[in-house]
């Protein structure tokens, strides 16, 4: 297949590619949405043009990405009726964003998830980050991954693409190295996105990047999530203290309200973890990128969401801290428990715990993760 990158000058919305030109079986699928990918102006951040990109496969499904933030606003996917709605929160426009919503869809990093106290030692040599959570650093510190406006390059391949980069400077919230960081984008036509992430740096530092989209599969945020049924495959986590710090034992699930590893309801035990789940799952020792490690499921709209990672653990938060006070882009209230994350990941503070998979990434090494999303209806 040939790999183009598209330049583009000027415009408000222009259709990249169309894979239906090109296709042998035309009839089926004209028929059928035009793949492509489109972009247009959505704002200004940091002095630089911010821009949305929309991705549609051949079915019709549509991701829309912005290089603020990395940030997946939208995936409009239909119901087992037809009707099509956003599985994801989001906002319509830039200034959501602006008003630094929890990392709504956002690309993560430095390092996402917590490090106790913002420090941690290489060697000899201890480093401090930015403190942002309580006494700890959160999501990569005050300026985050999700707070910069990325360099975009849509890909003209056999789906469409999105391919991101930024390079996080040497001390850049308190992190030591540049980090050469490039997150990719990609929406198959059998609605599977794929994020692709790939780094190299020049000092040896912690790394560890994630995305931080909330998903609520009934596709309306006047819903919570709590009747959706959850599995993960997992038989351990990492329990924690209150200020979501991991103690450092590896615990087992089985019964604890942990136990997702036969498809449970959300709801069905969520009263007996304080604050609600935002913890970190180990997840069993599989080829997670062939069988899924979580499989969400909504029996309401019929939508299924299947997971796939090359990540040790994933962080499954339920939107504990949405309180009401943030609205969506029609005004709706987004409350407690109406968007729940499944953030791929290494486990939080490994910088500070020996027995956790490394996260150091040292210079002439590659980061290089993949995550994968599939969404069905039946
Ligand atoms: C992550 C954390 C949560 C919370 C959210 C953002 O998922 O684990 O504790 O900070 O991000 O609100």
């Amino acid at each position: 297949m040939k790999k183009t990158i598209a330049v583009l000058g000027f415009g408000y919305m222009i259709i990249l590619w169309s894979s239906c030109q090109n296709s042998e079986k035309k009839n089926a699928d004209n028929m059928k949405a035009h793949a492509g990918i489109s972009r247009v102006d959505w704002g200004k951040a940091d002095g630089k043009t911010v821009h949305l990109y929309t991705l549609t496969n051949n079915n019709g499904a549509q991701v829309k990405i912005s290089d603020y933030g990395g940030t997946i606003t939208s995936w409009v996917f239909p119901d087992k009726k037809g009707n099509k709605s956003s599985i994801v929160l989001g906002f319509d426009s830039l200034s959501g964003y602006l008003a630094k919503p929890p990392y709504f869809g956002a690309t993560v990093g430095r390092y996402g998830n917590r490090i106790a106290n913002g420090k941690f030692k290489i060697g000899d040599q201890t480093y401090t980050l930015a403190i942002n959570n309580g006494k700890n650093a959160l999501h990569g510190g005050l300026k985050g991954f999700d707070k910069v406006v990325w360099d975009a390059a849509p890909i003209i391949d056999s789906v469409p693409s999105l391919t991101l980069n930024y390079l996080s400077k040497d001390g850049e919230e308190g992190y030591p190295g540049n980090l050469n960081v490039t997150v990719s984008f990609s929406l198959s036509n059998d609605n599977e996105l794929t994020i692709e992430y790939n780094a190299i740096t020049d000092k040896t530092t912690p790394i560890n990047l994630t995305n931080h989209s909330y998903f609520n599969l009934t596709g309306d945020v006047n819903n919570t999530v709590l009747s959706q049924l959850l599995m993960i495959d997992a038989d351990h986590y990492t329990p924690v203290d209150t200020t979501l710090i991991p103690t450092g034992e590896i615990k087992a699930v089985k019964g604890t309200p942990f136990d997702f590893t036969k498809s449970m309801s959300i709801g069905s035990r969520i009263n007996e973890v304080v604050g609600g789940y935002d913890h970190n799952f180990v997840l069993n020792q599989k080829n997670h990128l062939q069988e899924p490690a979580v499989i969400l499921y909504d029996t309401l709209s019929g939508r299924k969401l299947e997971l796939f990672t090359m990540e040790p653990g994933v962080q499954f938060y339920t939107g504990n801290f949405l309180d009401g006070s943030i609205k969506n882009s029609q005004g709706i209230p987004i409350r407690q428990h109406t968007g729940m994350c499944l953030e791929t990941q290494h486990f939080p503070d490994s910088p500070n715990e020996p027995s956790f998979p490394t996260t150091l990434l040292n210079p002439g090494d590659k980061y290089h993760t993949i995550t994968k999303y599939k969404v069905t209806v039946q």
